[in-house]
């Protein structure tokens, strides 16, 4: 047998690393935290193990943690102290994020970004104004644009307390337009936002819906969020996005989703974001707790895999625990 094309010739120590194409940085990460006003003390997350609510009093300690590990980017969810129809604690300037995003930027150097949506604090749980809609055999369902005006005034809020950046979630037809018009219109031309362009109706949101008590109370998101099956749906929400003036992608989930990511990294030449989020955290960890996984390698091979597929930065849980082993 006479072989001369060997690839194994570049696996060995020394230049493996030489010749690696993908590079993982503690720069990438962005860790998301919870800052809940109905406790008094810090609160672990049991389906996300290491992850807690943190009264607005400890926000400032949890984000200085985040920095000595490493992970200089904060992504902030808030549990507000009651909720309505409307989901008016979200934009009250005393809100729990603008309180807490008030404090963290007076007292760290890390950068902010807030989480815009209204599930967490609609008493139904949904990413916005119900209706019953006639058209769909009067089944409440999301009032789309009236949503938008309380969307755009969370976004401007969230600015005001300090926020770096804003990253909408709630996937409202618009939003991204409507944010950018309120931020500017309030002063913050130079403040960005981040899109979830593409968040799909996803059962891995489970955990998260838990922490941060966002489960909608009856129904499904199906008739906001993607459809799992579509692909080539993708592509047009994230146009959407970028011609409504978005300055950077978000894919949601990650893992199961890398095809997409691919996809809008090789269509657009925005930064792209993808969300590792709880449910492929918890997996890991359950797996992790029986001994049937490692916990560290699997995580920086799924955030180095994310990254692969074509994200500039990486929005998950495990950040600052891998964050140690990066550069
Ligand atoms: C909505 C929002 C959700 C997540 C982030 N923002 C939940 C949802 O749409 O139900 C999920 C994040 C995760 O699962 O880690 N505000």
């Amino acid at each position: 047998m006479d072989i001369t094309r060997r690839p194994r010739r570049l696996r060995r120590d020394g230049i493996r690393e030489l010749v690696s194409e993908t590079n993982l940085e503690s720069s990438d990460l962005v860790v998301p935290i919870f800052v809940d006003a109905t406790t008094e003390s810090r609160t672990p997350i049991e389906s996300m193990p290491g992850h807690e609510r943190v009264p607005v009093e400890e926000s400032v300690a949890r984000v200085e943690e985040a920095l000595e590990a490493g992970v200089e980017a904060v992504m902030v969810f808030g549990i507000p102290e009651s909720k309505d129809s409307r989901g008016s604690r979200a934009w009250a300037e005393d809100g729990v994020v603008q309180r807490a995003v008030r404090r963290i930027t007076a007292e760290t150097d890390a950068y902010v970004i807030t989480d815009v949506c209204l599930c967490e604090y609609t008493e139904h749980g949904h990413c916005g104004i119900l209706e019953e809609d006639a058209e769909a055999d009067g089944r409440l369902t999301v009032r789309n644009d009236e949503t938008l005006d309380l969307l755009s005034k969370t976004a401007v809020s969230h600015a005001e307390a300090g926020a770096d950046m804003v990253a909408p979630s709630s996937m409202t037809d618009g939003m991204i337009g409507a944010i950018r018009a309120g931020l500017d219109d309030a002063g913050f031309a130079n403040l960005p936002v981040m899109s979830y362009a593409v968040k799909y109706e996803s059962a891995f949101y489970g955990p998260f819906r838990d922490a941060a008590d966002g489960a909608p109370a009856f129904g499904d998101r199906r008739h906001y969020q993607m459809d799992p099956a579509n692909r080539r749906e993708a592509m047009r929400e994230a146009r959407l996005d970028v011609e409504e003036g978005a300055d950077a992608l978000l894919v949601k989930p990650a893992l199961p989703y890398l095809d997409i990511v691919s996809d809008v990294r090789r269509e657009f030449d925005h930064p792209v974001a993808a969300y590792n989020v709880s449910g492929e955290y918890a997996m890991l960890h359950a797996a992790a707790e029986k001994g049937w996984l490692d916990i560290e390698e699997t995580a920086m091979e799924s955030l180095l895999s994310i990254k692969r597929a074509g994200a500039d930065l990486i929005v998950t849980y495990f950040a600052e625990r891998v964050a140690d082993s990066l550069s």
